[in-house]
């Protein structure tokens, strides 16, 4: 992808055709519809990372895996000098983004490429990698993960949030009917792949697949909150948990 592609009004990222144009979006959404897709800032993804670490033990290097903005990454690249950064995203204007945030606030700790899941290659491994409010986006989830991990170095970690059956239940009430965001046609197509449960893992999935029994990082980083519909008014919630809702596990290589 080259610069010369990032302001044709015709140009597409490739990342799924069930979902948002991804590029578009990071070069026209504004407000509270931006914020929407910057998860990581609004659930403080930076602050449980480092309870987490600090906890375990420190990485030398993270990568964040459909990283938009890279609001957490930056965070922690701020935070941690001498943490090597590394931030991959599908979409050119997101990656855009980010090298500008990263230049403006001098880090230069911080490298970011792009990287379209499932496919995930990068030349290198890394002591963490971070994949949160992505594979939503992807139909091989699964392979995604597998993926993911394989980039882990020995001794790392994988962290991850999915869609599970649980997720699909709950955003398809939410999004029909006389549901919260019912009358927000943009919310059913981003999130066709998980509404038409064509990307959905669970706890036995991921073992299966990665040969290694996923814990809960919301419980491993003492998270208050375990976010899931914010938007959602506690008188109408199920009784699902957020927890149950938004998964969002850690798994040790
Ligand atoms: C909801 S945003 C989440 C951004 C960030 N991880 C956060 O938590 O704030 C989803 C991001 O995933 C990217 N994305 C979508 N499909 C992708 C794919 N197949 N591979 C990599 N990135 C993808 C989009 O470009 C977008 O930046």
């Amino acid at each position: 992808m080259t610069d010369s592609t990032r302001d044709d009004p015709t140009h597409h990222d490739q990342t799924h055709d069930a979902t948002i144009d991804w590029h578009r979006f990071w070069t026209d959404a504004e407000g509270d519809h931006r914020e929407s897709a910057r998860p990581g800032e609004t659930h403080g993804m930076a602050d449980l990372l480092d309870r987490l670490f600090e906890r375990t033990k420190y990485p030398d290097s993270f990568a964040a895996v459909g990283c938009g903005p890279a609001d957490c990454p930056l965070e922690l690249a701020e935070r941690h000098p001498d943490l090597d950064v590394f931030a991959y995203d599908a979409t050119e204007s997101a990656r855009r983004e980010a090298r500008e945030r990263a230049a403006d606030h001098d880090l230069p700790n911080v490298t970011i490429e792009e990287a379209t899941l499932p496919a995930f290659d990068p030349d290198r491994s890394f002591d963490a990698v971070y994949c949160y409010a992505v594979l939503h986006y992807v139909e091989e989830a699964a392979r995604a993960v597998r993926n993911l991990y394989d980039a882990v170095a020995p001794g790392g970690l994988l962290v991850f949030n999915y869609p599970n059956r649980f997720t699909r239940a709950e955003w398809d009430r939410e999004s029909t009917g006389d549901g919260v965001l019912a009358d927000r046609p943009d919310f059913r197509e981003r999130f066709q792949l998980l509404l038409e449960g064509r990307n959905l893992l669970s706890y036995d999935r991921i073992e299966a697949e990665l040969g290694a029994r996923p814990r809960s990082f919301w419980s491993a980083a003492d998270a208050e909150e375990y976010w899931s519909r914010e938007e959602t008014p506690p008188e109408v919630r199920t009784g699902l948990t957020d927890a149950a809702i938004n998964p969002c596990v850690c798994v040790p290589k």
